[in-house]
């Protein structure tokens, strides 16, 4: 009876959110707060950041944007975005939104007018509700304009005090390939140090990414077999049923390479391949994550790397048109979006295994997965139907939807004979942890943020690296794109090619 409490107590303590406290009394200003980014995501996840009492007491969060906008009208736009989140609790947005602020202005007028009436309205909050000086810019804005703002912002004095923190959070792109990443860092380090600089990948804010780093680190059984001897390969699956919607502007001078494989699918491969850091802080694990990029060999772009775009298709019993019918994209666009390519390390643990990516939009479903594919067993004593196929042992990290892990194994059917079958052990957030859906990734990067802790943001040696992998990738297809776009339709798993690239290897795309 004892025993069978002590387990109930356990089961009650892991369910729910963990705690955990505040950061320090801070003003959050968003540049670019009527857009998107802004309205739709930052806003929302500050908000539920204070819903569940992770806002420090006092906050302010100032937003600039052209929007003719006062506080008021500010407070209303962010407050009909906040309610589309669902989960809406009045007494948490009239107590978050008596923090909310605006600030008409234009990012890239001179510093005497656009960032004088900032400082202004900067130091009015912050005796209005006590706050000290610490301040986190976050640039919500084209990347464009991340250089120039944030030299206006030092020359406005509005990157330094002696009486608080000053953080920038940036978000991708960096730059459009290694040498525009390099440029823009010279002008941001000009003014602000990599240590005060929070570069947004978001799929690192997501909890089964970090949970990956918990299953691999905290749990010493799946070390041993974590490598050449014991996995045959790894596949990494970022698929959207989306299209573009309406962001053709940004995707057409973007493409599926820059804005996925290069920053969100080269983070996963990190966080499955990497060393154990020494400790989890940002200096150990960014250092390990950059050791990754720096053993994956140079892409065979001909051999090893299909890109795509979409035609005319259904996606979940729907027609939809072709990439270059959406609004806004050129009827001859020649931007990819899909791509799978065979990575592979060149070091002692990873020698030999080939790490399969792919990501597209306009695929038959939303998946955001890792599977690792472990080697067969040297020699089974039973008697199989398709050995090659069902003996291959697969630990999947599933990060979107029913985020969760699931490990495959062979198990003998009830029965007078010995009959083989796969089946699946799955640890999911919902049941195990009662939640739903975890907290937007948004959350934690923010939260991070206001506490000073980099860990989960990449550095600048990191995307130099990841750009040097794929730019080459980049500039073949610009100087010889396929000619027969488009080469998948819509709800689909891609070009035939892609599906070649692990048949020519004897291998197979995970079947979802
Ligand atoms: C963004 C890309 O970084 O990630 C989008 O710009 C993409 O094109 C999105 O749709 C996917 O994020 P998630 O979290 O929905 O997988």
């Amino acid at each position: 009876m004892m025993e069978e409490e002590k387990a109930m107590d356990f089961t009650v303590a892991c369910t729910g959110l963990a705690k955990g406290a505040p950061p320090d009394p801070c003003v959050v200003v968003i540049f670019g707060v009527a857009g998107d980014l802004a309205s739709r995501t930052l806003i929302p996840a500050l908000y539920a950041l204070g819903c569940q009492g992770l806002l420090p007491e006092p906050f302010a969060i100032v937003g600039l944007a052209r929007r003719e906008w006062d506080d008021q009208a500010f407070r209303q736009n962010m407050l009909e975005h906040v309610k589309q989140q669902g989960g809406f609790r009045a007494d948490a947005w009239e107590r978050f939104a008596e923090g909310l602020y605006y600030v008409q202005g234009d990012l890239t007028a001179p510093v005497s007018e656009g960032y004088r009436t900032l400082q202004e309205k900067l130091g009015k909050v912050r005796t209005e509700r006590h706050l000290p000086g610490n301040i986190l810019f976050h640039f919500a804005t084209p990347p464009a304009l991340y250089g120039e703002i944030a030299q206006k912002l030092a020359a406005a004095s509005l990157l330094a005090g002696d009486d608080g923190w000053r953080r920038i959070i940036i978000e991708k792109p960096f730059g459009h390939d290694e040498a525009s990443s390099r440029a823009l860092d010279h002008q941001l380090l000009e003014v602000v140090e990599e240590t005060r600089l929070y570069r947004v990948d978001h799929y690192l804010g997501k909890e089964t990414v970090q949970n990956m780093l918990a299953f691999r680190f905290a749990n010493p059984n799946f070390e041993p077999i974590w490598n050449r001897h014991y996995i045959d390969h790894v596949q990494i699956t970022a698929a959207e049923p989306e299209g573009i919607g309406m962001r053709a502007e940004y995707y057409e001078g973007t493409g599926v390479v820059r804005d996925m494989l290069q920053n969100h699918l080269l983070q996963l491969l990190c966080m499955m391949a990497m060393e154990a850091p020494l400790s989890y802080d940002a200096r150990s694990l960014r250092h390990e994550t950059v050791k990754v990029l720096q053993a994956i060999r140079p892409l065979d772009v001909r051999r090893e790397c299909v890109l795509g775009q979409y035609g005319a298709g259904a996606v979940a019993g729907r027609r939809v048109p072709a990439y270059r019918d959406e609004k806004g994209v050129s009827e001859t666009s020649v931007t990819p979006t899909f791509a799978a390519i065979k990575v592979q390390l060149s070091n002692w643990r990873w020698s030999g295994v080939p790490f399969y990516l792919r990501t597209g939009k306009r695929l038959p479903c939303k998946l955001t997965e890792i599977s690792i594919h472990f080697k067969p067993t040297p020699h089974l004593m039973f008697p199989i139907e398709a050995p090659e196929r069902l003996q291959h042992n697969v630990l999947t990290f599933r990060l979107q939807p029913d985020e969760g892990i699931l490990q495959t194994f062979l198990a003998k059917q009830p029965g007078p004979d010995i009959c083989l079958r796969p089946v699946t052990m799955n640890f999911c957030y919902e049941r195990t942890f009662g939640i739903e859906e975890p907290p937007s990734a948004y959350e934690w990067l923010l939260l991070d943020a206001m506490q000073g802790d980099q860990t989960l943001f990449p550095r600048s040696d990191w995307i130099y690296e990841a750009w040097s992998i794929v730019d080459p990738l980049i500039a073949q297809w610009e100087a010889q794109p396929f000619a027969d776009l488009p080469n998948y339709a819509a709800g689909t798993w891609g070009p035939a090619a892609a599906d070649a690239l692990l048949q020519g290897d004897g291998r197979a795309w995970q079947v979802v």
